[in-house]
C-alpha cells in the first residue's frame, strides 16, 4: 500500500535568539557555537504555546494537502514538551483544528519522535484504522532548557512541523528501521519539571555510529545505491554530526538538507520543519527518494526511506 506525505507545514516563532544574545546570558561565544554546532540563532516562543505552534503548522499541512479537518482520522503528536501532563497535546490540537472525527494521542520519543510517529501512522493506515493521519512534531524546548547551563542552552529552539500522511497518492515508505536502547537513558534526559541534562561528547559519537547503521540498513533493504538518494533530511542536532554521517554514507553535503543555523535543535519538530521548508524552497520534489534519520533521548534512533 502506498503511503504519501500528502501535505507539509511548519511554523517557527517570530522571536529570534542569536548567539550574540546568548553571549550576554552565559559564558559562550558566537565563534564557539558556530564552529562546534553550526547554529547561528534559534527561535523562542515567548507568547505562544506548544498548541499555538502546532495549530499553525497543521493548518499549513492540511491546506497543502487540501484535506478538510473533519476528514482526519487520527492525530499523532510527537513531543517531549507536552502542553499538559494530560490530556494529550494531540487532543488539544484536535479541538483547535476542529478534527471532529477520529482519535488523537501523543508519543514521546524525543528527537526520533517524528520518525517513530511516521512508523505509527504507517501502522494505523496499513492496519485499516485510518486513511488520513495528521502527524505533528512540535516542541517548546525553551521551557525545559537551563538558561544558566552553557553546554545545553545554546543548542535548542522552539517550533512545529506537521505532515498529513495519507493512504492515497503516489508516495511510498520504502523501508524503515527504528531502534532504542533504554540502558543509555541517562546520556540525555530531563526529570519531571526539570531541565535538560546531556553528555554531549558521548552522544555525538553514538549519534554518528547509530544513524549510519540504520541508514545503511534501510538503503540495503530496498536494494538502492547511495547515488539513488536525492535528498537526506537528518535530525538537526549538530552540523558536524550531519557532515560526519554524510561522509560515512558517501553522500555529498549538497544532498543533505540543513537549517540548523536558523533554528538549532527542535527535537521532534526538526525533521518535519526541515522537510516542509525544503519543499517550499524547491529542494524537495515529488518523486524524490528521501532518506530521513534521527537520534535522541531514550536513546532512540531510526531511519526511514521514502519515495516522496
Ligand atoms: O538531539 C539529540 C541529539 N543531540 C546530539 O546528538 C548532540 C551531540 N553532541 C554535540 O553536538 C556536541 O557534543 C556539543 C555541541 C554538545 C558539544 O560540542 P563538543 O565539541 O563535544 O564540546 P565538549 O562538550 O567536548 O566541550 C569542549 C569545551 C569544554 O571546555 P574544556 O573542558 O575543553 O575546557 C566545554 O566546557 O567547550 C566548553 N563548552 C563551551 N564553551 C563555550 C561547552 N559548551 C560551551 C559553550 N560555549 N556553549
Amino acid at each position: 500500500m502506498g503511503i504519501t506525505l500528502q501535505g507539509l507545514g511548519y511554523y517557527v516563532p517570530q522571536d529570534v535568539l542569536s548567539n550574540f544574545d546568548l553571549e550576554k546570558i552565559v559564558d559562550t561565544s558566537d565563534e564557539w557555537i558556530t564552529t562546534r554546532t553550526g547554529i547561528k540563532e534559534r527561535r523562542i516562543a515567548k507568547n505562544e504555546t506548544l498548541i499555538d505552534m502546532a495549530e499553525k503548522a497543521s493548518k499549513m499541512a492540511l491546506e497543502d494537502a487540501k484535506v478538510d479537518p473533519k476528514d482526519v482520522d487520527a492525530i499523532v503528536f510527537a513531543t517531549i514538551t507536552p502542553h499538559f501532563s494530560f490530556p494529550a497535546s494531540a487532543c488539544l490540537l484536535q479541538d483547535r483544528l476542529g478534527c471532529k472525527n477520529g482519535f488523537a494521542f501523543d508519543i514521546s520519543a524525543a528527537c526520533s519522535g517524528f520518525l517513530y510517529g511516521l512508523e505509527v501512522a504507517k501502522g494505523l493506515i496499513v492496519g485499516g484504522s485510518a486513511k488520513k493521519v495528521l502527524l505533528v512534531g512540535a516542541e517548546k524546548l525553551s521551557e525545559i532548557v537551563n538558561w544558566q547551563d552553557r553546554s545545553t542552552c545554546v543548542l535548542f529552539g522552539d517550533g512545529a512541523g506537521a505532515v498529513l500522511v495519507s493512504s492515497e497518492g503516489e508516495g511510498e515508505i520504502l523501508a524503515s528501521v527504528m531502534r532504542s536502547d533504554g540502558e543509555a537513558w541517562n546520556i540525555l534526559y530531563a526529570e519531571k519539571c526539570g531541565y535538560i541534562n546531556m553528555r554531549g561528547r558521548e552522544l555525538f559519537k553514538l549519534a554518528v555510529r547509530s544513524m549510519e547503521e540504520v541508514c545503511q540498513q534501510v538503503i540495503s533493504t530496498v536494494g538502492l545505491k547511495v547515488e539513488d538518494i536525492d535528498l537526506v533530511i537528518p535530525h538537526q542536532a549538530n552540523i558536524r554530526i550531519m557532515e560526519a554521517l554524510a561522509e560515512k554514507l558517501g553522500i555529498p553535503m549538497q544532498k543533505v538538507y540543513s537549517n540548523i543555523h536558523k533554528y538549532g535543535n527542535t527535537s521532534a519538530a526538526s525533521i518535519p520543519i526541515a522537510m516542509a521548508e525544503a519543499y517550499r524552497e524547491g529542494r524537495l520534489k515529488r518523486g524524490y527518494t528521501v532518506l530521513m534519520t534521527a537520534m535522541g533521548a531514550g536513546l532512540t534512533w531510526g531511519a526511514t526511506l521514502i519515495r516522496f
